[in-house]
């Protein structure tokens, strides 16, 4: 009866609140989290779609200039993975 509807409409408002929140394509793939893990130390996670695959290979040369400048560790394989990912899903 009532509680059910109650429950129907509360996880329908938590679905809500979640696609609100920043969406990006393949979220559960390695490329993905890693993109959120090592793109979001300095600013705000920037959508994929932002940049063409040709502009994101050289942000990505900019932004390893700005980790080696703070000291923040950026390995090569990291660096691949968030390449492919971002290749993938570019404007
Ligand atoms: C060490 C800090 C740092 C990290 C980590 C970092 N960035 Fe940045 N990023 C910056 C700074 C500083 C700017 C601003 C540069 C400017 O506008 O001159 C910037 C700007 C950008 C921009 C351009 C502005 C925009 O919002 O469109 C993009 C895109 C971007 N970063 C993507 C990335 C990606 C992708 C990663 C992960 C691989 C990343 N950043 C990790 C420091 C960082």
């Amino acid at each position: 009866m009532r509680i059910k509807e109650l429950a129907i409409l509360l996880i329908a408002l938590f679905m809500m609140a979640c696609a609100g929140a920043q969406t990006i394509p393949e979220p559960e793939s390695p490329g993905a989290r890693l993109f959120k893990q090592r793109c979001t130390q300095c600013h705000g996670l920037p959508g994929p779609k932002r940049h063409t695959a040709e502009q994101w290979g050289g942000l990505l040369v900019m932004m390893e200039g700005f980790m080696r400048e703070r000291d923040i560790e950026f390995p090569a394989q990291e660096k691949k993975l968030i390449q492919e990912y971002l290749f993938r899903n570019a404007r």
